[in-house]
């Protein structure tokens, strides 16, 4: 009998789902120590009855020692620029690692594909870690701990920066000013980083009516509850004044994330940080965007086949793929064209307006591996092409249109088409 896969989108059955102790997040599969799949196989996050509860916690005495106001003037004064790197390395200076400025670019190694999906850069970076906490000193309850310290930072790393992106999106489009407080507290209901959480059933159990046989797939839509008309007034507006029920983007107990008020600190220091003169580096803009899309696109071989609407077309993970690549390569064809004093080649992409058969076909483990070559490739293509270019060029470009720097800074715009289909596997 195949399994089927059910989807939550109402608050009180998204919330009945977490609360279920027979629906668990999906196990992951051990491996060699240092690996990723030790990793996964290690830690809290996707571990369920005792094992879940003894590593649990170790991440809150981890947690017990890092004092949120302090890491939020932490984030405040710190560098403008990757706010995943901020976090992870203001938590690990916080817990007093080694080197948190390598440990915060290993992270985010792994947090590409602590969902899913095989790396060997990620590989490296697991190992590195391990060895960084560690030593030579490898016992059990010793590796248990670091696991679960390294999954400590992975979780803190996309989250709370999605969350700083989201709210200074929706802050900036904001008529009023509002404390950051309950700015956040409202993007993390309107706009959540985390925007959907799979389980799977280890027993028979029923939501809302529905029965769930052992083995089947459970996504719980957070983005769809946190906006449930039951539940909120004027659910689509985002209004920083409103109270009520908190949305469901922590999570719930027994997995209510342990990490919240280190997030809303780590997040408020952010957007509160002084200033800066600094100019967006294009490369790192190509390359972050790259990187997210990948990021989310290791959640999409749970895709059931509907296509997701936005605005008034349709997405899937092939389209938003497409998308993606598509994009990167018409602007490299432009850039190119403009250096070469060559008129750039006339616009007659259909691009999102069309979805073709092939976009509608499901999203296996092996399209993903084709879309990261694909995509890694480009924006390497990308940030080695714009490396090269002079000050002059990038800020006086050539040829009609606009700078080359704004034209990179402009391709972080196909998020869109991956947020459009989101998270379909867990938050990170
Ligand atoms: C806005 C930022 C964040 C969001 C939205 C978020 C969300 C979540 C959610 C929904 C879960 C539960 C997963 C599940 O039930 O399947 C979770 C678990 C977890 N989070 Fe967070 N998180 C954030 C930031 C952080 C930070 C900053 C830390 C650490 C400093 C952290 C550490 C953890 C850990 C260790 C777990 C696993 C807990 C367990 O398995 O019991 N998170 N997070």
């Amino acid at each position: 009998m195949t399994n089927s896969l059910h989807r939550f989108g109402r608050y009180a059955d998204v919330q009945a789902a977490l609360a279920d102790p027979h629906l668990v997040p999906p196990p992951a599969e051990s491996g060699p120590p240092g690996s990723m799949a030790w990793l996964r196989g290690t830690v809290a996050r996707f571990s369920a009855g005792e094992t879940h509860a003894r590593r649990r916690a170790l991440v809150e005495s981890d947690l017990a020692r890092l004092d949120p106001a302090a890491l939020r003037a932490a984030t405040e004064s710190g560098p403008d620029g990757d706010a995943r790197l901020l976090v992870v390395r203001t938590l690990a200076e916080g817990l007093g690692l080694p080197d948190p400025d390598a440990v915060a670019k290993a992270i985010t190694v792994v947090a590409g594909v602590y969902f899913g999906g095989e790396d060997a850069d990620a590989d490296t970076a697991v190992a590195w870690l391990l060895h960084q906490m560690l030593g030579s000193q490898q016992s059990e309850a010793l590796l248990e701990l670091a696991a679960n310290r390294i999954g400590l930072l992975v979780q803190a790393c996309d989250t709370t920066a999605g969350l700083v992106d989201n709210a200074r999106r929706v802050a900036d489009a904001c008529p009023a000013t509002h404390p950051t407080e309950a700015v956040l507290a409202e993007t993390l209901r309107h706009d959540p980083p985390v925007r959907a959480m799979r389980r799977v059933a280890v027993r028979d159990t029923r939501i809302a009516g529905t029965e769930i046989a052992e083995g089947d797939v459970v996504i719980l839509d957070i983005a769809v509850a946190n906006r449930d008309p039951q539940v909120f007034a004027d659910a689509e507006t985002f209004d920083p004044e409103r109270s009520g029920p908190p949305p469901l983007t922590f999570g719930s107990r027994p997995r209510l994330c342990p990490g919240r008020d280190h997030a809303l600190a780590l997040a408020a220091g952010i957007l509160d940080g002084a200033p800066t003169n600094h100019t967006p580096d294009p490369a790192e803009a190509v390359s972050v965007m790259v990187e997210h899309v990948l990021a989310l696109a290791a959640t999409w071989t749970a895709w059931d086949g509907r296509p997701f609407p936005a605005d008034d077309r349709i997405y899937t993970p092939h389209k938003a793929i497409r998308r993606v690549a598509d994009h990167l390569v018409d602007h490299l064809a432009e850039l190119e064209a403009r250096l070469a004093g060559e008129e750039p080649q006339p616009d007659h992409w259909p691009a999102s307006a069309i979805t073709t058969k092939a976009d509608l076909a499901p999203f296996t483990p092996a399209d993903l591996d084709e879309a990261r070559s694909r995509l890694a490739r480009l924006s390497r293509i990308w940030v080695n092409r714009l490396n090269a270019l002079t000050p002059e060029q990038l800020d006086h470009s050539p040829g009609p249109g606009w700078t080359f720097r704004k034209l990179a800074l402009h391709l972080s715009g196909p998020v869109y088409y991956a947020d459009a289909i989101g998270d379909l596997g867990g938050p990170t």
